[in-house]
């Protein structure tokens, strides 16, 4: 597994972000696929400055949502969505057109999973998928136990996801279901990003690199991608 290890978040976030801007010179009209939460932040603002120093160009892309929270959307704090629009796509200017994110507060949730894996299997698939890694080893909302061959689907909550989710919110919020991309969409995507940092990630991120490839640990498929970079910090490194 092609693991790299950073001095320090900014360093990987300097690195992830400079990543992005490489691919998007190579191609302008990539479809982008960017995890929120706590671990990309730095990288987004990051490329951001990179982009308002005119080193990355970010007017032709597309963005393909994730994972949220469902009955939530880019207004409510805490949403998935909220990080993007607040730290990427407000500050870029991103055009409404070019991104497509699940409207997780949608009646029929199925029509909206086919209709973002419809967008997906449009563009060809996703030539860069970013994501971090859950305490309970999922990636996006695809919790211990999901197929493999899932494209999107809703998911019902772990209990670590509930309790660990409390941190994007500031008042206690019931959590229960959401929606994401599946871990097909992972394996088809061009390349994948996983990245983590901090202590508290390290023995998650050994087992999804050392451990046995099961679902009962979604990450674990990363081993099996074959263009796959895994990129964490000094902190988050225990062999
Ligand atoms: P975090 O979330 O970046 O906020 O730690 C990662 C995840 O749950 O996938």
């Amino acid at each position: 597994m092609p693991l790299r290890v950073f001095s320090d978040p900014t360093a990987l976030a300097d690195h992830a972000a400079r990543h992005i801007a490489h691919l998007l010179t190579r191609k302008p009209d990539a479809t982008l696929c960017l995890a929120s939460g706590e671990t990309p932040i730095a990288t987004f603002r990051a490329l951001v400055e990179l982009a308002q120093s005119g080193h990355a160009n970010l007017d032709r892309c597309t963005f393909v949502g994730l994972d949220e929270w469902v009955g939530m959307g880019p207004t409510d704090e805490g949403s998935c969505s909220y990080y993007l629009f607040r730290d990427l796509f407000a500050p870029l200017q991103i055009r409404p057109e070019q991104i497509h994110y699940f409207d997780a507060k949608a009646a029929d949730l199925t029509a909206e999973c086919r209709r973002i894996d419809a967008v997906i299997h449009e563009r060809g698939g996703l030539d860069l998928l970013l994501v971090g890694i859950g305490m309970n080893g999922h990636i996006a909302l695809n919790e211990p136990g999901t197929p493999f061959t899932n494209y999107c689907h809703i998911s019902e909550l772990a209990e670590t996801t509930i309790t660990v989710g409390q941190k994007y919110f500031s008042t206690p919020t019931a959590l229960s279901h959401g929606i994401t991309l599946g871990l097909q969409h992972l394996m088809e995507a061009h390349e994948v990003i996983l990245m983590a940092s901090g202590e508290r990630k390290a023995e998650v991120i050994r087992q999804a690199l050392h451990g046995p490839v099961t679902e009962q640990f979604p990450a674990s498929i990363i081993q099996k991608h074959p263009n796959a970079h895994i990129w964490i910090d000094a902190a988050c490194d225990n062999g």
